[in-house]
């Protein structure tokens, strides 16, 4: 078991760069999967999440070489409608397989996915929106199988906005005969970065970034070169790391506009906020203040940054209040934070904290990606020395993060044996 042994207390000065979006990969790696050919894609984190997807994709029969930042995939071989159940039950990206398999070959056998617990999350929207495109859809022995002689387009409207059942559909109704119009769908930045990889494929896509999202279904698709949009929740969360230690971190690559609802409420809580050309800078001038936030899609304050907001508040003069609108269940960091000293309490949907608290390092683990993350802040905050276990957690999600942390002044050491470890 590896454990990351964090020793608080240090400011984080300095600059590091984003990674490309993990959600992002996800996507487009699958969207590369539909190819006729061959696609190139640079900037890929090397996270957990990308590997396990890629191994997905290989027992389906695509050829992928992923050295760092740059993958590609040959999908000309992929020939295998079913998708292995042990890898895909850990990753819920592991689902797009079914609007990749459903819209390349009309038929797809794929294990309901896994991921990590924060909530329910069932796929039914996803399998909602495969019937609206003429697809047959069963639910047996943990797999969902799905097939229609040749999908054909629908109107379909995108119950809560998932992010995940937008660009499934997106998948399958690019290659669907005759034209898609999706409602009520997902605005994130990586929606649109897919919908952009999908057109130089030979998709037709319009109003991605939008809440209606037009696709006219071709009958092939091509490989094509694409570089991923940064990381936002990465770069988020080195910026409440620098905020919460009193310090002053520049994140190089991160789009500010893309963080727009995070920035709001850094200046909202006294902190100094600096967007530019080259990424976005927080430092801290003097006393954080409580804040009151709501998650919602986007542009909302992004779900993913929730906890590593709480963990930057329980450092706040004041009552705090997070209202998570999107997961029931994104929580379980809040057990960890409490025994490093924080005043946290969750009701309902809304997390309560009070601060200043006096953060002293203790054993924790990193419940899920986010909340792991929050579980690192605070250990970055805390006086003493933190030891995380379950850091596999972690890596799932972010690519370097004890490089990334000692280049901005951390002392953060990783035991236990080497490399990326299985997912959770
Ligand atoms: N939902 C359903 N049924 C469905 C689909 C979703 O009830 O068929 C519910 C979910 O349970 C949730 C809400 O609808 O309560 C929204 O879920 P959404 O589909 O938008 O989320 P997702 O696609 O499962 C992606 C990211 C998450 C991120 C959310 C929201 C990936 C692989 N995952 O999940 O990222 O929090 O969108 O932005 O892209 C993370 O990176 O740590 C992470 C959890």
């Amino acid at each position: 078991m590896e454990t990351l042994r964090i020793t608080g207390g240090r400011r984080l000065r300095g600059a590091v760069n984003v990674a490309g979006g993990k959600n992002s990969s996800l996507a487009i790696i699958a969207a590369a999967a539909l190819a006729a050919d061959v696609s190139t894609l640079e900037n890929v984190p090397h996270c957990r999440d990308v590997t396990t997807l890629v191994e997905i994709l290989e027992a389906l029969g695509a050829r992928i070489a992923f050295v760092p930042g740059r993958l590609t995939i040959d999908a000309r071989g992929l020939t295998n409608h079913a998708a292995p159940y042990d890898l895909c039950r850990s990753m819920r990206a592991s689902f797009y397989t079914a609007g990749v398999l459903l819209g390349r070959m009309g038929r797809a056998q794929v294990p309901l996915p896994g991921g990590c617990s924060i909530g329910a999350r069932p796929v039914d929207f996803h399998l909602r929106g495969f019937a609206a495109l003429g697809a047959k859809v069963v639910t047996e022995h943990g797999f969902v199988k799905a097939a229609a002689r040749r999908l054909r387009g629908g109107l379909f409207y995108v119950p809560r906005s998932s992010f995940g059942t937008t660009t499934n559909m997106m998948l399958a109704a690019s290659m669907a005969k005759g034209t898609t119009v999706l409602q009520n769908a997902a605005r994130e930045p990586e929606i649109v970065d897919t919908a952009v990889f999908l057109n130089l494929m030979g998709a037709r896509i319009r109003g991605a970034g939008t809440d209606t999202i037009t696709i006219e279904g071709t009958d092939e698709l091509h490989g094509s070169t694409y570089t991923i949009v940064p990381d936002r929740n990465e770069g988020g969360t080195y910026l409440l790391a620098g905020a919460a230690t009193g310090g002053d971190v520049l994140v190089e690559g991160m789009i500010p506009e893309h963080v727009t609802a995070l920035l709001t409420k850094l200046e909202e809580a006294g902190l100094e906020v600096v967007p530019g050309t080259d990424g976005v800078r927080v430092r801290a001038t003097g006393e954080i203040r409580a804040l009151d936030v709501d998650t919602a899609p986007y542009p909302g304050f992004a779900t993913d940054l929730h906890p590593q907001m709480a963990a930057m508040l329980t450092l706040a003069r004041g009552t705090s209040r997070i209202r998570e609108t999107v997961f029931e269940s994104r929580f379980a960091y809040t057990d960890e934070l409490r025994r490093m000293g924080a005043d946290v309490r969750v009701e309902g949907e809304t997390v309560h904290v009070n601060g200043p608290s006096r953060l002293s390092g203790a054993p924790v683990e990193a419940p899920d990606i986010r909340g792991g993350a929050a579980v690192v802040i605070a250990a970055l905050a805390a006086e003493g020395e933190t030891e995380i276990s379950k850091v596999e957690n972690l890596d799932r999600g972010y690519e370097g993060l004890e490089g990334k942390l000692t280049l901005l002044g951390a002392r953060v050491v990783r035991d236990g044996s080497a490399g990326i470890r299985e997912a959770g």
